[in-house]
């Protein structure tokens, strides 16, 4: 990882506001998630323009141009538009001709599966440079008169450039599992093919965001836990070794419980969701570039990355930065 960035828009919706909005409370908001405000998107910004100026970012750290860069995988379940893709887009805005580039929908672990997709891509050879961005603008799938959902989510986006290196390296391993069968834990309905837009998706809300927030709960702790223990045992590094894990920011409480089966100190453990909310894809570039910035982690230490979200998907990764 040659580059790391991020950007989140400067408006923000705090838990005051909030109780403007819907039968909630900061103390409670506070007390069953830890988040304190999101930043909320423009009317009409696009995905790719958050995308584009955390991939800016990235590429300034890396010391780049954007025609160096051979792959985009984007991130992302709230793209543009269903077409084209939101990776097209940014390539464009960016200017990096020489890139192919494709989405990719896992939700909340989408960055992570762009993470795994683009290091294979290189390992295979089908390019030296790849920018990695997870991104969203989950304000536009979320519905403002839901108090179970609205208070989650927040708008960002987080970008790494991926370079070639030689083994024992940058990203060791990476992890990824699905369970489509529990897809109704997580899932937003409206504007595919099974319901298409129109009056019965404006009607019933159907663009945003259901969830099943308990028993997602569970299965991300569950999950995280697991994929966190195969990174660690793959690599044959115990978790001590580990000098920061970065997980999903969803819920202080998974963070929490996540951590405390894992056997690794608070100190260890990157939390910024107080101020974003939980941002899907972005949430663990974002992680990845405010902990660099705040000096969590140097040269040559050991990241454990973990994600989990709506498919469901999970997934982890362990990095020599
Ligand atoms: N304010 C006040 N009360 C509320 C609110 C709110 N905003 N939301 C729910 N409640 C109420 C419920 O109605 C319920 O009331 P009842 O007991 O009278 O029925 C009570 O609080 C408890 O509800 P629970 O759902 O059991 O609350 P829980 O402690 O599970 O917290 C939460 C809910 C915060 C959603 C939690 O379950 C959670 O974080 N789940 C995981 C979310 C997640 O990780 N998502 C990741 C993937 S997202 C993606 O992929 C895009």
């Amino acid at each position: 990882m040659i580059g790391l960035g991020m950007y989140a828009p400067p408006k923000t919706l705090t838990n005051d506001e909030l109780e403007k909005m819907v039968d909630t409370s900061d103390s409670w908001i506070m007390e069953r998630t830890g988040i304190k405000l999101r930043r909320i998107a423009e009317p009409r910004t696009a995905c790719s323009d958050l995308c584009l100026e955390a991939s800016k970012r990235a590429l300034a750290d890396a010391g780049i141009s954007p025609s160096e860069i051979d792959i985009i995988v984007v991130g992302t379940c709230t793209p543009d538009m269903p077409l084209p893709s939101t990776a097209c887009f940014l390539q464009m805005k960016l200017g990096a001709g020489r890139a192919y580039a494709l989405d990719l929908n896992a939700a909340c672990s989408g960055f992570l599966y762009s993470l795994s997709a683009a290091d294979a891509m290189i390992r295979a050879g089908r390019g030296k440079k790849a920018l990695v961005v997870g991104g969203e603008i989950l304000s536009t799938v979320t519905d403002y008169t839901d108090r179970n959902t609205c208070i989650l989510f927040g708008d960002g986006a987080g970008a790494v450039v991926l370079s070639e290196c030689p083994d024992g390296e940058g990203v060791l391993s990476c992890h990824l599992h699905s369970d489509g069968n529990l897809w109704e834990l997580i899932y937003a309905p409206g504007g595919g093919t099974v319901h298409p837009y129109g009056p019965e998706v404006a009607e019933n809300r159907m663009h945003a965001i259901r969830m099943a927030g308990n028993e997602t709960f569970k299965q991300a702790v569950t999950r995280m836990v697991e994929v966190s223990l195969e990174a660690l045992q793959h690599n044959r590094v115990d978790i001590s070794d580990v000098a920061l894990f970065l997980p999903h920011q969803a819920n202080m409480r998974i963070i929490n419980a996540v951590g405390k089966r894992l056997g690794i100190s608070e100190g260890r453990v990157f939390v910024n969701l107080e101020r974003y909310g939980n941002t899907s894809a972005a949430s663990v570039p974002i992680a990845l570039a405010e902990a660099r910035e705040q000096g969590r982690f140097a040269k040559g230490d050991l990241l454990l990355l973990a994600s989990f979200g709506a498919g469901l998907t999970w997934g982890s990764a362990l990095v020599r930065m």
